[in-house]
């Protein structure tokens, strides 16, 4: 198969990448690749002919989004409508990877693939508008949201939490916040079976199960050898984006067309240690 990743230095980039090894890669990252120029993004994903693409890549520090909505907009949502116009014009396939942020976090049960979004901050509304472009622009497409992503390249929580710990004496993360951590690679691995078949749609991709940041940081502490180290719950940590207060993803079209699941997230953080 001839697939394309955008953001492919990226973490679900790179995951991408030794999950499709094998098939014929076309890698498009920053700075060569820029997916805000329209033309040159054609002119190089269309030679390729690929059979599918696989969008990764975004503009993706939360609260940096906030702060500069106009680059927002630019890569989230007009990146997105240049990758999706590329895969019209060579008949390819689209996987439009997304995020639990679209949903406002206010549901006590998990979100379904098709309830409706209600994005609070600027990165949720440009990831929306990129579902959107790709929805109405493509009949072959699959929209994956996800969330919580974390891998051994790029930045991310995990490593976060570690950094903190060396540098600090005591750490406090919220309860507040509920979600599900994400293995890159699990991703990747239900990215790469999904691919395989015509079954367009939204998908819901996680690791299984929920926990707080306070719980996935004790978690990281206890698994990268460091159980006695303090750390305290906490609330309402003030940050520039409004994120949701409880985002899981109810992964029900994956699981029930295809068999694809995901592990519990638990789990799969132990697999990121046991990597090291
Ligand atoms: N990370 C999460 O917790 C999370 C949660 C839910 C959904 N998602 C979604 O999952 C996808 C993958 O996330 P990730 O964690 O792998 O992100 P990541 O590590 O930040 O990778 C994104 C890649 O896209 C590149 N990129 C940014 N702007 C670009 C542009 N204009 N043209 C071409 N490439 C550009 C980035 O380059 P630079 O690094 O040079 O900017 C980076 O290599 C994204 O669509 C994200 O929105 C992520």
């Amino acid at each position: 198969m001839r697939i394309v990743i955008t953001g492919s230095a990226g973490q679900l980039g790179q995951a991408l990448q030794a999950r499709l090894k094998g098939e014929d890669l076309l890698l498009l990252d920053l700075p060569e690749h820029d997916i805000t120029n329209y033309e040159p993004m054609q002119q190089v994903i269309l030679p390729f002919r690929p059979h599918v693409v696989v969008h990764a890549a975004a503009f993706t520090n939360v609260d940096g989004c906030e702060l500069q909505p106009q680059v927002a907009y630019r890569v989230n949502a007009l990146g997105t409508q240049n990758v999706a116009l590329a895969c019209q014009r060579c008949d390819a396939a689209m996987v439009c990877i997304s995020t639990d942020y679209v949903f406002d976090g206010t549901k006590s049960e998990p979100y379904w693939e098709w309830d409706r979004p209600n994005p609070q901050s600027v990165y949720a509304r440009s990831k929306l508008a990129g579902e959107y472009y790709t929805q109405a622009l493509l009949q072959k497409f699959y929209i994956v949201r996800t969330a919580w992503l974390y891998s051994r390249s790029g930045k991310n929580y995990v490593k976060t939490v570690l950094r903190l710990a060396d540098e600090r004496n005591e750490l406090h993360f919220v309860t507040d916040e509920v979600g599900s951590p994400t293995y890159a690679p699990d991703l990747a691995t239900a990215v790469t079976e999904l691919i395989h078949h015509p079954l367009y749609g939204i998908y819901h991709f996680t690791n299984a199960g929920v926990c707080s940041r306070y719980e996935w940081a004790k978690a990281i502490l206890e698994l990268a050898g460091r159980p006695d180290y303090p750390i305290f719950p906490t609330q309402g940590y003030k940050r520039a984006a409004q994120v949701p207060a409880r985002s899981e993803l109810h992964n029900f079209c994956g699981a029930t067309q295809l068999g694809i699941t995901l592990r519990p997230w638990r789990q799969a953080l132990e697999d990121y240690f046991d990597e090291t």
